[in-house]
């Protein structure tokens, strides 16, 4: 490595399925930005190693994948405000004296995908399905977007009930079961689930209840185009899928390490197809 070039990576287990180091790879090259992103396969037991590892090496930050933002908080110095509330980093940034930086770019990855597809985004009222991760970076920025009304439903009903109380204010958990009458008046639906996912069952949701203008976003990526979305399109509602919230979370990571803000555009879609 000399001087000038500067190191990213994905830290995961597994990291395989990763697109981040195609992402920015892309990038990099698309900037002509001297430096390299790699995939860092690591057990949950061998963070600590690791991020010690990537001081040593100079790297300027890393993103992590499952199963590691949350575990990484206990590692860091700082965090921002955002990883605070939800709980998990999803970026670090290594600041020149070595010191770890937490940084939560998730909720506006999400966000700016949804606003990246909608001029207008009505803001009475979300559903949102699932209380894992995902889920709480989600809720965070739909917080943030200031939506009045956020709709929690889950599986294990426990879960969105403790996410709900965990930002309180405009969430409150409905039964699983009754996830298709909270359709009700929703502005937005977001499958924040694994369900729909290539190996799970797709997700079985009746829209009939949901508003056309609603916007309907899966952040499943693969497949790109899920049950979900197919249904939503079919009877007019604007349909959002997950790719761009990948790619958006990564421009602010981006940035902080390779000093270039990037821009998204069909052919940064077209890169990870
Ligand atoms: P992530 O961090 O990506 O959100 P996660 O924490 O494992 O992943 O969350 C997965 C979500 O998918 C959870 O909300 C989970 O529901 P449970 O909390 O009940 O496990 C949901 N999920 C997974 N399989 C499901 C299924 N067959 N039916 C309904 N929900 C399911």
């Amino acid at each position: 490595m000399t001087g000038t070039e500067r190191k990213a990576c994905v830290i995961g287990w597994p990291v395989a399925h990763s697109l981040s180091p195609r992402l920015h790879n892309y990038w990099l090259k698309k900037y002509r930005i001297p430096g390299s992103y790699e995939a860092w396969e690591i057990k949950p037991e061998n963070l600590a190693k690791a991020m010690n590892e990537l001081r040593g090496k100079h790297f300027s930050g890393c993103n992590l994948t499952l199963p590691h933002k949350e575990l990484v908080l206990s590692l860091l110095d700082s965090m921002d405000d955002t990883a605070d509330s939800i709980g998990a980093a999803n970026t670090i940034i290594i600041k020149p004296d070595g010191l770890l930086h937490g940084i939560n770019t998730d909720a506006y990855g999400f966000i700016e995908n949804i606003r990246s597809h909608a001029s207008i985004i009505h803001k009475q009222k979300a559903v949102v399905l699932g209380a894992g991760g995902a889920a709480r970076a989600i809720v965070k920025a739909l917080m943030q977007e200031g939506f009045r009304n956020i709709t929690l439903s889950n599986r294990t009903e426990k879960k969105s009930i403790a996410l709900a109380r965990h930002f309180a204010g405009p969430c409150i958990s409905e039964p699983w079961q009754r996830r298709e009458y909270s359709l009700e008046n929703a502005d937005l639906l977001v499958n924040t689930t694994s369900l729909g996912m290539k190996g799970n069952e797709p997700l079985s949701i009746d829209l009939s209840r949901l508003p056309i203008h609603a916007i309907v976003c899966d952040i499943v990526y693969s497949p790109l185009e899920t049950d979900l979305l197919n249904a939503a399109r079919a009877r007019g509602n604007p349909a959002v899928d997950g790719l761009g919230m990948l790619i958006y979370q990564a421009v602010p990571a981006f940035e902080a390490w390779f000093g270039v803000r990037p821009e998204v555009t069909k052919e940064t879609r077209e890169a990870l197809l």
